[in-house]
């Protein structure tokens, strides 16, 4: 009898050895401090008025995921404040990765990326995507309206798909 019920109880002990290792990776990821991190209200600067120039300077760049594709090697790209420019080019050719390092959803892994003369891997992450419009391949709101960018943020952006 009772040997039958250590058997019983033993034969759990896989299962949370299991449950142990599987709560250790869970636990892991929720702890983890991402190096772009957009929770940390007190960190990083912001601007007290914001021109809008930006400016990509001598940017390498290879996707974390991707790490056998360069997406850009020594680019530089100057936008000055309140002018529209629009980035051209074959589908896959990194117009949209040049909104993601505006945006910090990545950072370059060499050169800088400045908003009026800032590194924006100095600016606090929130304050900054606050600051930006996008309106991402919306190709019916831009039918729709004549300015689908809302208009009061520094930096507007549209990106969408020519066909
Ligand atoms: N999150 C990502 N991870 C890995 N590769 C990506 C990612 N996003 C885009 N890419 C790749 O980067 C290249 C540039 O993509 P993208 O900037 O979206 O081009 P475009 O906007 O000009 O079509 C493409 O080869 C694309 O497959
Ligand atoms: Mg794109």
């Amino acid at each position: 009898m009772s040997a039958q019920s250590v058997g019983q109880n033993t034969s759990f002990l896989g299962d949370q050895a299991a449950a142990n290792s599987a709560a250790a990776r869970i636990f892991a990821v929720v702890d983890r401090r991402p190096d772009i991190d957009s929770s940390q209200e007190g960190k990083g600067e912001t601007l007290a008025k914001v021109e809008g120039r930006l400016e990509f300077r001598h940017v390498d760049f290879t996707y974390p995921s991707r790490p056998e594709a360069q997406i850009f090697h020594r680019f530089n790209l100057v936008v000055e404040a309140g002018t529209t420019v629009a980035l051209v080019g074959a589908s896959g050719s990194g117009k949209s990765t040049v909104v993601q390092l505006v945006e910090r959803y990545y950072d370059p892994q060499r050169g800088t990326v400045c908003l009026d003369g800032k590194d924006v891997k100095d600016l606090n992450v929130r304050w900054l995507r606050q600051h930006i419009g996008l309106v991402s391949q919306e190709v019916k709101a831009i039918r729709r309206t004549s300015c689908p960018v809302p208009k009061s943020p520094a930096l507007r952006m549209l990106s969408y798909p020519m066909s």
